[in-house]
């Protein structure tokens, strides 16, 4: 670790010299002529170091991913000067690794695309800077990734799916629906007012202390939550889902977890523990959070898939609901939306949980879209900037509200 933090300090420090020897790491083949698209993605917008290269049929040659989850569980949360860091100590090694394994050399890209907006300005700083002396070296075209816009076309990859399509997108960071129509063509029906699911899960699962459950202690907030629930009870609490009267497309988390907060203050009262111990009905909380998480989560994508059909949005025959981002792994989540897309004759897909998470392969195989359809490849790279905050596409999440749409009741038999 010490010669990578070295390694990493004189990277930023002295750039040129060190992409200079970086580049001559590789094997160039000047001359060799290249059938495909083949694009270099970079991933740092918020705790995962990632970096992939795609080629334009969907094939994944390289890949390589650090993850800070393990750092992040023990300062209880992501410190960004401390995720800022750790991107700086392993970006290198990480776009290295992905270059390596893919077998091609740096001339054989086509282009290099990188995460700029939305996130935590500190860690987008690092793929940005990184990403542009690359870009300076090797006189290759320029790609900047909407972080969001990359989550909802990963299926594109593993599945045949036209546009139009819904997204739902569901992670520590974001909670939004948004109907895609092209690659960077969005309109917005709804978004959390509040924060994001993951982050009420992440809170949830460190006030209930999981990080000091053995079977957890390395988990995700999120999948912790989900793994315990496995073995709780949710009718020991009875938990009301959020907004159910705003008959709206949004989603607020933030009720949730003072409720949750308050439920677990008065256990540790009735079972005479500390803060910081865990309750022996940690298992019964997790449970009755995630339902009362899906539960909301099923009922506004329920509106939107009634307002997308009133509205034409979608494809008549055969409309689709893709999911993706990190709390779509939660498979007890994905069922609840399972029995939405069933009562309303689409199809739901989610991309594999390895590619709803944060990763290097859906900025490159976004790159392979913009290359495609030649939107937003940049030659001068001059005044480039990263945005942390970005909304996506037109929001039409005011016309969804006035539309009043009222969502049949589904059992929640999940
Ligand atoms: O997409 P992601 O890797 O990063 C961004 O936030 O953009 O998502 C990470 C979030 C975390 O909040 C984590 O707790 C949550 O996804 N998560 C889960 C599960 N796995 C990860 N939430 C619920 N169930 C899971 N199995
Ligand atoms: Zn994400």
């Amino acid at each position: 670790m010490l010669i990578l933090n070295k390694v990493a300090g004189i990277f930023f420090k002295s750039s040129k010299r060190k992409v200079d020897g970086f580049l001559r790491s590789f094997n160039f083949h000047p001359g060799t002529p290249f059938l495909h698209k083949i694009v270099l993605g970079i991933e740092t917008s918020c705790d995962d170091t990632a970096a992939a290269v795609v080629d334009d049929t969907g094939n994944v040659l390289g890949e390589a991913i650090h993850s800070q989850t393990e750092v992040h569980l023990k300062t209880g949360g992501i410190i960004p000067p401390v995720a800022q860091q750790l991107h700086k100590e392993n970006i290198q090694r990480i776009v290295q690794e992905a270059l390596y394994t893919s077998g091609i050399s740096p001339s054989e890209l086509s282009a290099i695309a990188t995460t700029i907006k939305p996130g935590l300005a500190l860690s987008l700083g690092v793929g940005l800077s990184f990403s542009l002396q690359l870009v300076d070296q090797l006189k290759k075209p320029f790609i900047p990734i909407h972080h969001m816009e990359a989550h909802a076309l990963t299926i594109r990859l593993t599945n045949k799916v036209e546009f139009p399509f819904l997204v739902l997108l569901v992670s520590g960071g974001h909670c939004l629906l948004a109907v895609v129509r092209g690659v960077s063509d969005f309109l917005l029906l709804g978004k959390s007012l509040d924060i994001a699911p993951g982050d009420m899960l992440d809170k949830v699962a460190r006030r209930l202390s999981l990080i000091k459950h053995p079977e957890c202690s390395t988990m995700s907030g999120g999948k912790a939550i989900e793994y315990l629930a496995k073995q709780g009870n949710r009718f020991h609490f009875d938990i009301n889902p959020p907004m159910q009267h705003a008959k709206n497309c949004n989603f607020s988390f933030s009720g949730l977890q003072h409720v949750v907060d308050k439920i677990i203050m008065q256990k540790e009262k009735e079972e005479g523990i500390e803060k910081g111990q865990i309750l022996s009905s940690a298992a019964d909380i997790a449970a009755a959070v995630q339902h009362t998480t899906a539960c909301h989560i099923a009922k506004r994508t329920h509106r939107a898939i009634l307002f997308c059909k009133q509205r034409g949005l979608l494809s008549q025959s055969n409309a689709v609901l893709v999911v993706s981002g990190g709390v779509a792994s939660n498979l007890y989540i994905r069922r609840a939306l399972e029995i939405v897309t069933n009562a309303t004759q689409c199809t739901l897909l989610c991309p594999p949980p390895r590619l709803c998470t944060d990763n290097g392969i859906m900025i490159a195989w976004n790159g392979i879209e913009r290359l495609r359809a030649g939107l937003g490849i940049l030659h001068n790279i001059e005044g480039i900037r990263y945005e942390p905050k970005c909304p996506l596409g037109i929001d039409i999440s005011k016309e969804v509200g006035e539309a009043l749409i009222k969502v049949p009741r589904l059992k929640m038999k999940i």
